[in-house]
């Protein structure tokens, strides 16, 4: 049974088209945990949705530290603020990433191994490009030239991998007002989602 659309989801996809007019709008900042227990955040490009679902998805290396944390502790928190509408999302949930391993012959992971074809498609020959660099993190070789010619548009390169979020929490505030607005959403454990809205 497909369930309804987050009651959240209005709320953000408002902000998404209010805030269009800036590149800015599609920065958000996840935040995993390394493996010592330690917390790691970094800015991440917004993709869009998988299908008609609300799960989001962006792309990343397969090779970088994030992708071994997501592996190891698959739960992460997003904050996006959009500056526009002085508005902030904080969006606690499940993550899972999607690369070159899935087994594409079970029905779920063709779902998601065509969105990361698709997605792969979608980026610029410049992005693509960057898969083809030496493994991020490691010391950087002066001497190394690196490639610049684009990889096939068709064929994801291994290191390509998407990562896929889901949220379980959702904490919207709003700056305009005095006092200003917040609202906090939660899913049960059928997913279904009630929300109120809290103190600032
Ligand atoms: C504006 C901006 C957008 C970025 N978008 C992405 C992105 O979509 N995917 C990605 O893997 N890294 C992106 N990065 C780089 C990451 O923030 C990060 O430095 C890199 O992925 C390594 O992170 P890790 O060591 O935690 O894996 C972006 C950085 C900035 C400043």
């Amino acid at each position: 049974m497909r369930m309804p659309s987050p009651t959240w989801r209005p709320s953000l996809d408002r902000a998404l088209e209010g805030n269009s007019r800036s590149h800015q709008h599609r920065f958000v900042q996840l935040a995993t945990v390394r493996p010592d227990g330690r917390p790691a955040v970094r800015t991440l490009v917004f993709r869009g949705f998988l299908g008609d679902s609300s799960d989001m998805v962006f792309t990343t290396d397969a090779r970088s530290a994030k992708c071994a944390e997501i592996r190891r502790s698959p739960e992460a928190e997003i904050c996006w603020y959009f500056a526009g509408t002085r508005e902030q999302f904080r969006l606690y949930g499940g993550v899972r990433l999607v690369d070159a391993s899935l087994d594409e012959h079970l029905h779920e992971a063709r779902v998601l191994h065509e969105a990361r074809r698709d997605t792969w498609r979608a980026l610029s020959d410049e992005t693509r490009a960057s898969f083809a660099w030496p493994t991020p993190g490691e010391p950087r070789d002066p001497g190394f030239a690196f490639p610049t010619t684009p990889p096939d548009a068709e064929t994801p390169l291994d290191s390509f991998a998407l990562i896929v979020f889901w949220a379980r929490e959702v904490d919207h505030l709003v700056l305009d007002g005095n006092p200003q607005h917040r609202w906090k959403y939660v899913a049960d454990s059928s997913g279904r989602w009630s929300g109120q809205e809290v103190n600032p």
